[in-house]
């Protein structure tokens, strides 16, 4: 197996990694003052930050800033989810590689798995997470960093292009400073929006054999990742781990899984889809009408603005030519 030849590389490539890392020498001292970085070295450990995003928060914090034109609707995220993760699986299953969905992308197909037809991601999800082993990332850093993908849907209707840009920290398989958990990135290249992708490496094999982990602390074992399960995502074959209800419950608690209600959605049996709820679908229309109304009242005051200075603009004129013939009634006196 693939997996565990190259578990033994990472391994070896772990256990020397803080080696290199740690201090020379231990001063003996414990100086508790050294103990808070001081503003340079704040700023030190976010300069080895590779990818980088237009802000923290929730929204922007799932655009890769090179290509965010600005943040985009809710239709067009899911549309581009869409042939993003389409291009995806399908150049990974064209080049033999190893790569499944994890996270809130597992538990939206976990939702709607029976069915196996779009859409299956949460709504909500701002982006799309995959797994793949230590040993296809080396590999995809050492062979496709920055590979560029068109791809055109199968109706021919829809044409996209991605980037595939691999971090240079994946030498590093433990969180470190946490800039850098994020192993690679498939990347929509006209809106930003991309796919994480994280690899899982044995850390500790001497201590910990058969537990994989990515680099934010989530824990598998071999037995519940392999054999994977090969199943449909979006329409098009996928693979989830052997034990994905297990991952699910360990990473979202039971909740997830029986909740019909979450952010603001419903889970509509009949469809089989998550859809806003009518509360939801109203206070969006209460908060669209909400800045219709300041559009038009900034409207207002800026052609009543206008107004004014056109009235002015006529009363000087006006002053001016009443001042003009009085002088001319002057001089001809
Ligand atoms: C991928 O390519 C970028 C740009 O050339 C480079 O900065 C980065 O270090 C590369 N990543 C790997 C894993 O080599």
């Amino acid at each position: 197996m693939k997996f565990s030849r190259y578990a033994t590389v990472l391994a070896s490539l772990c256990s020397f990694v803080p080696a290199i890392a740690t201090p020379v020498k231990n001063p003996g001292k414990l100086q508790l003052g050294n103990r808070i970085p001081s503003p340079k070295q704040r700023e030190d450990k976010t300069k080895n930050k590779y990818f980088h995003e237009p802000g923290g928060d929730n929204t922007l914090g799932h655009y890769d800033n090179r290509y965010f034109g600005g943040v985009v609707t809710y239709d067009e995220r899911r549309e581009t989810q869409l042939h993003m993760v389409h291009a995806y699986l399908k150049f990974f299953r064209d080049q033999g590689l190893d790569t499944w969905i994890a996270h809130g992308t597992l538990l939206g197909w976990w939702w709607n798995g029976k069915v196996g037809q779009p859409p299956l991601r949460l709504p909500w999800d701002f982006d799309l997470d995959t797994q793949v082993s230590g040993a296809t990332l080396k590999y995809i850093g050492d062979n496709h960093n920055q590979s560029m993908h068109k791809y055109v849907s199968d109706d021919g209707q829809t044409e996209r292009e991605y980037l595939l840009d691999v971090n240079p920290w994946i030498w590093e398989r433990e969180r470190g400073d946490g800039m850098n958990i994020i192993d690679a990135r498939w990347i929509d290249i006209r809106n930003g929006l991309f796919i994480d992708i994280t690899g899982l490496s044995e850390t500790h094999p001497d201590t910990s054999p058969g537990v994989w982990s990515c680099k934010n602390y989530h824990r598998y074992k071999t037995s519940e990742l392999y054999p994977m399960r090969e199943t449909v995502f979006e329409g098009i074959p996928a693979k989830v781990p052997y034990a994905y209800d297990k991952i699910l419950v360990d990473e979202y608690k039971e909740k997830a899984l029986v909740d019909t209600e979450f952010e603001g959605h419903q889970w509509d049996i009949d469809r089989k889809e998550w859809v806003k709820t009518q509360e939801t679908i109203e206070e969006e229309a209460k908060k669209a009408a909400e800045e219709e109304r300041k559009k038009e009242e900034e409207e207002k005051k800026l052609k009543m603005q206008q107004e004014e200075r056109q009235r002015k603009k006529q009363e000087a004129e006006q002053k001016e030519a009443e001042s003009a013939s009085s002088k001319d009634e002057n001089s001809s006196t």
